[in-house]
């Protein structure tokens, strides 16, 4: 069957920042080849799903969202599931839902408009290869950034801890070269964009080498950055404890654009526990680390990621998780109940813990991260700082911005989107903070 080609279509995008990224990409992309961006997937001739393969409850998300696709009148749009879930999958996706037309993976993107001719004249393509670093030189820029951005700078994953599955659907791990990075800031800095939020699934693993040809960290990357004029905030995530050099850490003394904020997993505050995830480093190692962390940058908000319920996780060991939050006082957190994935040698572990268990793990866990969340937004009020301002809120006259800290922060405003402004925190609840301007 014959299709006339899609001239409209709608990314919806699940899971990390790093699919928000490639969802922004492949926008670019298919405005490049004169389509309109339709703002929900009623509307659009094609509908890409960039899914997310984490963990079971977030890649049985795209089936639902499938089934949904199907309009009134019983047609459909061109359907194209992108992302991990593509190409974790691959070919068994149109097996388990008939309408796909195109399945794509998170390195195969800038084949998109081929995969797209092809679908329209009825034949479904699936691209699951993996060709190291293709696409960014294929992929079209944004047009439109806002006032903050995302930019890949690393991909892919070499340490294999037993639970994951990013080693297997985003690749091995890879930087892209320096001059790209620097080009594609500067394009979105030029656009519009005050903060750049680096991203990789190993961020502070980038290596490469600088316009002399020096080795360079991204310590480095992020010195070069900091002289883009008009540039005045970065952050990175997400960060490995192993990667965290001394170099990196000294950044955080010294580069005042470089925000203090760092996103750094832990997973669980067991060492046994650490050790059967082959997370190679230990409890203790993470809090010395944290601690040198902080001996740069006194104020640095941590932020991290645990699973509860890993094979074998003995209560003991979930009181140990319970005891290095307690040491370190997160400003914020990600949990989760462990979820077994298909390929990856946890799945296949002795001692999987029973589902009652992990829910009562999970309550506990979180009551405490929220706890600690809550003081740290408390602990703000009375203080002078920045935000950056990123879009209107709900009230009239009403804005929303970002501390440096990462906190979401109200304040009534003229000041339009995009600026920096000086304010008071006023308030303080525990996902955002009220604050009034400072003349
Ligand atoms: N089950 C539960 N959580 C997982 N994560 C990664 N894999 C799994 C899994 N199989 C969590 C980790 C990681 C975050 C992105 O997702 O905490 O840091
Ligand atoms: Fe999900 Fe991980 Fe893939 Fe991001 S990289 S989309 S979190 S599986």
């Amino acid at each position: 069957m014959t299709r006339s080609s899609p001239k409209t279509f709608h990314i919806k995008s699940f899971g990390c920042q790093m699919n928000v990224y490639d969802g922004e990409r492949m926008a670019g992309l298919l405005e490049g080849q004169g389509m309109a961006s339709a703002a929900s997937s009623i509307e659009a001739d094609l509908v890409v799903l960039n899914t997310c393969h984490i963990r079971e409850k977030a890649a049985e998300k795209v089936y639902s969202e499938i089934g949904r696709l199907k309009r009134e009148d019983g047609s459909r749009p061109m359907i194209a599931v992108a992302g991990c879930v593509a190409q974790a999958e691959g070919a068994e996706i149109p097996r388990r839902a008939p309408t796909v037309d195109i399945v794509v993976g998170p390195q195969a993107y800038h084949r998109l408009p081929e995969l797209i001719a092809g679908a329209g004249l009825g034949r479904r393509g699936i691209d699951t290869d993996m060709p190291l670093l293709s696409k960014f030189g294929a992929l079209p820029a944004r047009r439109r950034p806002g006032p903050t951005a995302f930019l890949t700078v690393q991909e892919g994953c070499d340490k294999f801890c037993t639970y994951c599955v990013v080693p297997y659907t985003r690749g091995a791990e890879i930087s892209r070269p320096w001059s790209a990075i620097v080009d594609e800031a500067r394009a979105l800095v030029d656009a519009g964009a005050r903060e750049i939020t680096l991203l990789g699934q190993n961020v502070n693993a980038w290596e490469g080498e600088d316009e002399a040809g020096r080795a360079q960290g991204l310590d480095g990357l992020i010195r070069a950055l900091d002289r883009l004029h008009g540039l005045e905030r970065i952050r990175y995530t997400t960060s490995h404890p192993n990667d965290m050099t001394e170099g990196l850490i000294r950044a955080h003394a010294e580069i005042a654009s470089l925000m203090p904020f760092l996103h750094l997993p832990v997973q669980s505050g067991s060492s046994r526990i650490l050790k059967a995830m082959n997370r190679s480093h230990t409890a203790d190692g993470y809090l010395a680390l944290i601690d040198r962390v902080r001996a740069a940058r006194p104020d640095i908000a941590v932020s991290g990621d645990f699973i509860v319920g890993f094979p074998g996780e003995t209560e003991a060991d979930f009181e140990d998780t319970l005891k290095i939050v307690g040491a370190v006082k997160y400003a914020q957190a990600y949990s989760f109940k462990y979820s077994p994935r298909p390929g990856t040698p946890a799945a296949g572990m002795a001692g999987q813990v029973p589902a009652g268990a992990m829910d009562e793990r999970l309550q506990r866990l979180q009551a405490l991260l929220n706890e600690q969340q809550l003081a740290f937004n408390r602990a703000s009020v009375g203080r002078r700082t920045d935000v950056l301002l990123e879009r209107s809120g709900k009230k009239p006259g009403q804005r929303i911005g970002k501390t440096p800290w990462l906190q979401s922060v109200h304040v009534e405003t003229e000041a339009p989107i995009g600026e920096m402004i000086r304010v008071e925190i006023v308030s303080a609840g525990p996902n955002s903070l009220g604050a009034t301007v400072i003349a």
